[in-house]
């Protein structure tokens, strides 16, 4: 039987109506949810403070939602101003705090990227806008605050699409963040986007229900505080899937730049270690994991990219003592001080000297145990077959710890790594260079205006909140005597007569 023309005719239309509404249908879901466009930067820098990391799909919240975050749960945030309370560096002019990017993926998504870590301030004076520096360490970055106030928010019956979308109509209505929304965008944000980031946190949540944990003996785990983060168990329940262990390993942010006297092997031809305990062999594996850390998904751009970083950061000089007006370098104490430097630090400290970027057991450099106890050579060999089953190549983790301590790293730029030491526990140069028992037994972080004479950030002027008289955050009591907080061990120099001490610091500011 054949069909009648008119049937036939009709069967066509038909088809070809179905055929385009089905085109219609997959173009507008890729320009509205896939759609990437690409990111352009002035420089290196401008690429480092607020470039992607292609983690959209998996950590990105749009842009509006983020946006108006803050103004919807206030009470949820550390202190008045947005996320300029969680320490974060906002630079004049710009939408988004370094460290973060914003990339349209379908509709624009904020992620995070390295400089929310490494990335530091300073002032000289209050009344002075901050200096930033890229690849120093984010020390007024709160980074648990942030993650724990994503996470309260989305418990918060607030997180409901009526009152955000409303807070981003008053916010639109200003004309803030480039204009407003398209109806189509509305209703995307009103039964899409909000309903999913909320039930994305509270996954994600899930992976850090370990840093809430009480730690042996009953005591909850002491917080990050601003400059700080839990590195290696950080990596051990993201990369893997171990069990949790009970350990704490509270971490300074380092400095990373000049990453090229890092690397490779030293002087004698032996292999150079990173990370606070000598993890890691190789820059270009600290750069895969930290990114893979951060949601980036491994695929051919991911590896050119990091590619890029390496080559940026390895080559990127550490910032020289800014201070030359108001407290310019003494040069004839600096000459003494190099001395004292090369016949007490320097066979650690010097770059591609014997014992620098190894291990010193801490038998010898006696300091505060729990980040190593934090990282295992069985996690190590777990994030390794999983990097490997990913696909990407890249030099192991170190699976064999011995001898078990910390590595002691080049001091280039040390002026600008304040606090001191792994755990950030030593405020300044100068008390470092006091016996353990001399040093702050409390102190502040996340204060920036630095102390020129002592070398750290100083102590932030009371402003005393409440009936306690505490301060207020993003200004964090740091308590030594808190589980991974001890200040003790490297005591390198504190015997030195005080005029030494004043030499040795003065050459330090040079480095
Ligand atoms: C959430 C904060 C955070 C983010 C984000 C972060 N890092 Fe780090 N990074 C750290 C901490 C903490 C350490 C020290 C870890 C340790 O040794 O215990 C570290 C260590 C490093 C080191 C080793 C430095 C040394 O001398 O041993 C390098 C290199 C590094 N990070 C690069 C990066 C890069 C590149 C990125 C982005 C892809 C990145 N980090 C993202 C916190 C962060
Ligand atoms: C035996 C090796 C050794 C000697 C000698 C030594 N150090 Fe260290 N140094 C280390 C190690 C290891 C660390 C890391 C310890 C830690 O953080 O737990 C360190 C850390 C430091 C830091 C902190 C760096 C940062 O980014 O926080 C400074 C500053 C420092 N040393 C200065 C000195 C000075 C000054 C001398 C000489 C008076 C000296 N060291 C002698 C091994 C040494």
């Amino acid at each position: 039987m054949s069909l009648r023309p008119k049937t036939k005719r009709i069967l066509w239309i038909s088809a070809i109506v179905i055929v385009v509404l089905i085109a219609l249908g997959a173009w507008f879901t890729w320009t509205k949810f896939f759609r990437e466009e690409k990111e352009v930067f002035a420089n290196e820098e401008e690429h480092f403070k607020y470039g992607s990391l292609g983690a959209e799909g998996d950590r990105g919240i749009p842009y509006y939602l983020w946006m108006v975050l803050p103004r919807v749960f206030p009470d949820l945030m550390p202190g008045p101003g947005g996320y300029k309370s969680l320490g974060v560096v906002w630079e004049e002019g710009h939408e988004i705090p370094v460290g973060s990017s914003k990339k349209v993926v379908g509709f624009e998504r904020i992620t995070n990227n390295c400089a929310v870590c490494h990335t530091a301030t300073y002032r000289l004076s209050e009344d002075e806008v901050p200096h930033v520096v890229v690849a120093g360490p984010g020390h007024t970055n709160n980074v648990q605050s942030m993650l724990r106030f994503l996470f309260k928010a989305a418990h918060d019956p607030r997180f409901n699409s009526d009152i955000i979308m409303n807070e981003i109509r008053l916010v639109c209505a200003n004309n803030y963040g480039n204009g407003g929304l398209s109806f189509v965008d509305r209703q995307i944000y009103r039964y899409l986007l909000i309903p999913f980031t909320r039930k994305a946190l509270l996954q994600q949540e899930k992976q850090f229900t370990w840093m809430e944990r009480y730690v042996t003996g009953g005591k909850p785990k002491p917080d990050w505080g601003p400059g700080r983060d839990d590195a290696m168990n950080l990596t051990k329940y993201f990369m893997t899937n171990m069990p949790e262990d009970n350990t704490f390993g509270p971490t300074d942010f380092p400095s990373i730049w000049n990453l090229g006297i890092r690397s490779g092997k030293d002087n004698a031809g032996k292999q150079m270690l990173l990370n606070w305990t000598g993890d890691t062999p190789a820059v270009r594996s600290v750069l895969i994991d930290s990114a893979l850390g951060l949601g980036a998904p491994a695929r051919p751009w991911f590896l050119r990219r990091i590619a890029d970083l390496d080559h940026y950061l390895s080559n990127l000089p550490p910032p020289t003592w800014p201070f030359t007006e108001t407290n310019p370098i003494n040069q004839q104490m600096a000459t003494e001080g190099q001395k004292i430097y090369a016949r007490d630090c320097a066979a650690c400290h010097e770059p591609r000297a014997e014992f620098t970027n190894k291990v010193v057991p801490i038998t010898e450099i006696k300091t505060d145990p729990d980040r190593m106890y934090s990282w295992s050579k069985d996690a190590a060999a777990e994030a390794n077959r999983r990097v490997k089953k990913l696909g990407i190549d890249r030099p192991p983790m170190v699976e064999t710890q011995n001898p078990y301590g910390y590595v002691s790293p080049p001091l280039d730029g040390v002026w600008l790594r304040a606090p001191y030491l792994h755990n950030g526990s030593v405020p300044t140069l100068r008390d470092l260079l006091n016996p353990p028992n001399e040093r702050p037994q409390t102190f502040h972080r996340g204060y920036d205006v630095f102390d020129p004479v002592k070398v750290g950030f100083k102590e932030p002027p009371s402003r005393p909140t409440g009936p306690t008289g505490e301060l207020t955050q993003p200004y964090f009591l740091f308590d030594t005597r808190e589980k991974g907080n001890g200040n003790q061990g490297h005591v390198y120099g504190t015997q030195l007569s005080s005029q030494d001490k004043e030499k040795l610091l003065e050459y330090l500011k040079t480095l």
